[in-house]
């Protein structure tokens, strides 16, 4: 493993700044101080010190978990959070999720301790799209789907252009998918309520490269090989 992953990994900084901490000398791996971020270290057997601390290794993880309605997306609260589904996993206090859902949402949410990863997936500079499903008050046509298409403007912020299709309209209620690459606070709902159909039930059906596909809720998986290349990938990482 490459030595400014490691350090990376470990929360000694972003790539570009460990990078500096090792070209600055700072860093020695079996006692030899190296200069290339390059280097190739084992994780499991070399003795890495920034600045003479001790860089104990943890092992990234990358789940994919089916966020029921009721918990809140968050570390730490009062209330019941996303982490106590997860914490059959080692050490699953240094875990934290990925942008958030609301707490009456359902849906995919990605959980991992690797930070790097997390901080460019949430940047609006890698315009990460997520896809939701969506159950909505009323009887939606395709005419008023226009402004969601077409960029909304909101008091706080402006809502770019969303893909939407309607999957299902009846007189009382509506279901329809959305995708947006944005992330603010109630984004959907807000949409939703400004062309006056509520949304009723909202689920997280994909993220990025990652689906859902039929993970029961509550549940939660690793990522595959692939689903982790291809999400680095998007984001500029490996
Ligand atoms: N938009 C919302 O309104 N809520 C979510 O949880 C996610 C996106």
């Amino acid at each position: 493993m490459r030595l400014d992953k490691l350090l990376a990994d470990a929360g000694f900084g972003t790539r570009s700044q460990v990078k500096r901490l090792i070209r600055k000398g700072f860093v020695t791996v079996n006692g030899e101080v190296v200069k290339d971020p390059s280097f190739n270290v084992n994780p499991e057997e070399d003795e890495v010190l920034v600045d003479g601390e001790l860089v104990e290794y943890e092992k990234n993880y990358y789940l994919i978990l089916h966020k029921p309605e009721g918990y809140i997306t968050s570390t730490k609260d009062r209330q019941m959070t996303v982490m106590e589904l997860v914490a059959d996993i080692p050490r699953f206090e240094r875990l934290f999720p990925v942008g958030r859902l609301d707490k009456d949402a359902e849906g995919l949410l990605l959980i991992t301790n690797d930070g790097e990863l997390a901080h460019r997936l949430t940047h609006p500079k890698w315009k990460v799209p997520k896809v939701y499903y969506v159950v909505v008050e009323g009887e939606l046509k395709e005419e008023e789907l226009e402004p969601l298409r077409k960029g909304m403007k909101f008091k706080d912020f402006e809502a770019k252009p969303a893909k939407v299709r309607v999957l299902k309209s009846t007189k009382n209620e509506s279901e329809a998918e959305i995708e947006i690459t944005e992330g603010k606070y109630h984004q959907v709902k807000r949409m939703f309520e400004k062309i006056g159909h509520p949304v009723k039930y909202l689920r997280r059906i994909k993220f990025g490269n990652l689906e859902l596909g039929n993970l029961p809720v509550g549940e939660y998986r690793s990522l595959t090989e692939d689903e982790l290349k291809e999400l680095k990938k998007s984001v500029g990482l490996e």
